[in-house]
């Protein structure tokens, strides 16, 4: 049994069926919606990191230095992380896969810009991804940051749970999370990247609705896990 539990936005953790710990885009100190806090995170394996925004990113770095877990991101965030002093990256790209221990994970494309968070000079800058898991045949899909893209399509039929922004303003709102939807046709969804703060608020349930002929919404609070 795979555990994916969500502290808040876009922050969720993985426990996969071979007991692997995997943080996606680590946001707690500074998320008002977080059930935890960065302490609470004793262990950790992998940090898969979407983008570099500071909502994404910003606990990445401490918390890999506390664990030892190998944060896996663009060329750029792996990069830098490693010069901030962080032991285990793993650098990637859009389009590429890797077979880790816990399963094969690739770099999805996303629409989206991306700084860098504690890059104060500026000297990094890059791309913006979503994830694509396949472990061991049970498939999730962490769109990360995103527009509707087109490219979503590509996923059909392979995905069983699909975690999509639909907090509108800095990504997808609910239409165009819908819209996904229909092209992905994964078995479940868990909304994200809303709630967070006024600008993204949004109506889950109404979500759910909208989509209800293509998959079924899970509705998570943050604290909650879903078991597939
Ligand atoms: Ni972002
Ligand atoms: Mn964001």
């Amino acid at each position: 049994m795979a555990r994916l539990t969500w502290h808040g936005h876009s922050c969720f953790t993985l426990v996969t069926d071979d007991d692997t710990r995997i943080m996606f885009d680590p946001f707690l100190e500074e998320n008002p919606k977080a059930d935890i806090g960065l302490k609470d995170v004793e262990d950790l394996d992998f940090i898969l990191a979407s983008h570099g925004h500071f909502d994404h990113f910003t606990d990445a770095i401490p918390l890999a230095k506390r664990t030892g877990a190998t944060i896996v991101g663009a060329f750029e965030l792996a990069t830098f992380a490693q010069n901030q002093g962080v032991e285990n990256v793993h650098p990637m790209n859009i389009g590429g896969g890797h077979a880790f221990p816990f399963g094969y994970a690739k770099m999805t494309p996303a629409l989206h810009t991306a700084t860098v968070a504690g890059d104060d000079e500026g000297a990094f800058t890059t791309q913006p991804a979503g994830w694509w898991l396949d472990m061991n045949g049970k498939r999730l899909y962490h769109a990360g940051d995103t527009a509707l893209l087109t490219d979503m399509q590509l996923l059909k039929g392979k995905v069983d749970v699909a975690l999509l922004p639909i907090g509108d303003n800095f990504t997808m709102g609910p239409d165009d999370a819908a819209i996904a939807v229909e092209f992905i046709e994964p078995r479940v969804v868990i909304p994200m990247h809303y709630g967070t703060w006024e600008l993204i608020d949004q109506d889950p349930n109404a979500f759910k609705e909208k989509v209800a002929e293509w998959a079924e919404v899970v509705i998570l609070d943050a604290g909650d896990s879903y078991n597939f």
